[in-house]
């Protein structure tokens, strides 16, 4: 029985209080919606229609490329007349699983019991108990225990809000009860709205068996209203990420005080400090150290190698055994060999460095090409930019660049070539040439400094 996923993201999250549609929120990077749509993607969904209604424009522009059946509910009138937008699309002898924009983190072990529940015939409904059930949807159920109905907050009577148990809006059944039932819900409620909910009393009715089960962890079924629940939810899937990589054989300093905005992934023996930020794509080898307060994104680092407090590494990839910072950045298009060091205050983009070279101290290295056991020396800049165009620095392998040196791009210094500190370098070096472009020193004797004069 073929599944179709509904997932209703129509609504305008007012309390956000933002310009951009609630669903597109992030949790660890990712819009909420798009959490959902990875979890219907486990579960092999052929189907996944996203209903959409405020926003709905952005939404879509926002999930873009993906296979989604987008749905527009222009008037949102309720949880019932959402999915009815997304009925026309599904298969009538298949299964429908609503799910919703704005509950980012079931997983995916959860809805697979719901969907199993279905293909038995039967409506999986999935509910938790809370401390304080206000607001939501109350689960009631029979002497002997059955589920007979949900009761919305403003319909329910004070003994049936006493009930702790509520409703969390996800549940899976045959979708040929749906194409049956929602057509007859009426609006004839404290909220004039469709409720998708009326549909376990008709269940109940028709003898329709109904299973309620419960998430693992209550935060699979918390919604996000307002930024501080966003934020809830967010603390919550940082300490999963941190466990999955600890499981993983990484030791986190502190795994209270990690934050992964993408997809990190990580070989053994890894270590990673306090404060690290991980974001897009990011692998770490094997027996790599990150030092405290390191930002690292869409990059590709290589086993044992050491960054250090607070670098910045973005778009880059570094073989084995860098060794990178403390304060150092790595812009995009960096590509190191292995055992290069680059140190303290040096930023490099658009650079190529060979095995072995070292830029240790202070310099930029920008659209430059660097051969291996090249020692570029303090203060090193690369003039790449005339203000208009960009030019190439190439430098050969064993070269020497001096302390304090401008290589004005585009300009090539040769293998095994020296460059004198404190150089200006327009034209290009040969190999084993030493090249010395600097004012030339004079000492004066009998030099007399000025002083005072009196009044
Ligand atoms: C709903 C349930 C309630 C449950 C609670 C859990 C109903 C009638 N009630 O109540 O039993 O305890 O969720 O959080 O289903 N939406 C649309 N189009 C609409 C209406 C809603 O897309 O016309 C979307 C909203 O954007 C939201 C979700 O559906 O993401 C839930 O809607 P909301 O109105 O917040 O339902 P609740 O009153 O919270
Ligand atoms: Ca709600």
């Amino acid at each position: 029985m073929s599944l179709d996923v509904i997932i209703l993201a129509a609504g305008q999250g007012s309390r956000m209080k933002s310009k951009k549609p609630k669903v597109l929120h992030g949790i660890g990077g990712k819009p909420m919606v798009q959490h959902v749509i990875d979890c219907a993607l486990e579960l092999d969904a052929p189907r996944i229609h996203v209903v959409v209604g405020h926003g709905a424009d952005q939404v879509r522009d926002a999930l873009g490329s993906q296979a989604l059946k987008f749905v527009l509910q222009a008037e949102q009138l309720g949880t019932g007349h959402a999915v009815a937008q997304a009925l026309e699309g599904t298969d009538p002898d298949g299964i429908s699983l609503v799910l919703y924009g704005d509950v980012p983190l079931t997983r995916s072990e959860t809805l697979r019991e719901l969907v199993d529940i279905a293909r038995q015939d039967k409506l999986g409904l999935l509910t938790v108990k809370l401390g304080d059930p206000s607001g939501y949807g109350r689960i009631i159920r029979t002497e002997a225990g059955q589920v007979a109905a949900i009761v919305e907050h403003k319909d329910a009577s004070e003994a049936q809000r006493a009930v702790s148990e509520v409703n969390t809006g996800i549940l899976a059944l045959p979708t040929h009860l749906l194409i049956d039932w929602l057509p007859r819900l009426s609006s004839n409620n404290a909220q004039g709205e469709y409720y998708l909910t009326d549909v376990i009393a008709m269940a109940a009715d028709q003898g329709v068996l109904i299973e309620a089960i419960q998430p693992e962890f209550e935060q699979e079924v918390q919604g996000v209203n307002n930024r501080q629940q966003q934020a809830e939810l967010e603390r919550w899937y940082q300490l999963r990420e941190a466990q999955r990589l600890m499981n993983q054989g990484v030791t986190l300093r502190d795994p209270l005080r990690l934050d992964v905005r993408g997809n990190l992934s990580a070989g053994f023996d890894v270590v990673i400090d306090i404060n690290c930020v991980f974001e897009g794509q990011v692998q770490l080898g094997n027996d790599v150290t990150i030092g405290p307060n390191c930002h690292i994104s869409d990059a590709v680092i290589g086993d044992g190698c050491h960054i250090k407090a607070n670098s910045v590494i973005e778009q880059a990839q570094l073989q084995e055994n860098c060794d990178i910072g403390p304060f150092a950045r790595l812009r995009p298009g960096s590509v190191l060999a292995a055992g290069v060091k680059v140190g303290n205050f040096v930023e490099t983009k658009k650079a190529r460095i060979g095995e072995g070279s070292k830029v240790s101290h202070l310099s930029y290295i920008g659209d430059a090409q660097i051969g291996s056991d090249v020692n570029v020396g303090a203060g090193t800049i690369t003039c790449n930019y005339d203000g208009v165009n960009k030019f190439q620095t190439e430098i050969g392998d064993g070269a020497f660049i001096g302390s304090n040196s401008a290589l004005v791009a585009p300009v090539k210094v040769g293998a095994g070539a020296t460059v004198g500190a404190g150089s200006t370098i327009t034209k290009d070096v040969a190999d084993d040439q030493l090249s010395v472009a600097r004012g030339k020193q004079r000492n004066l004797e009998n030099w007399q400094r000025p002083v005072k004069q009196k009044d």
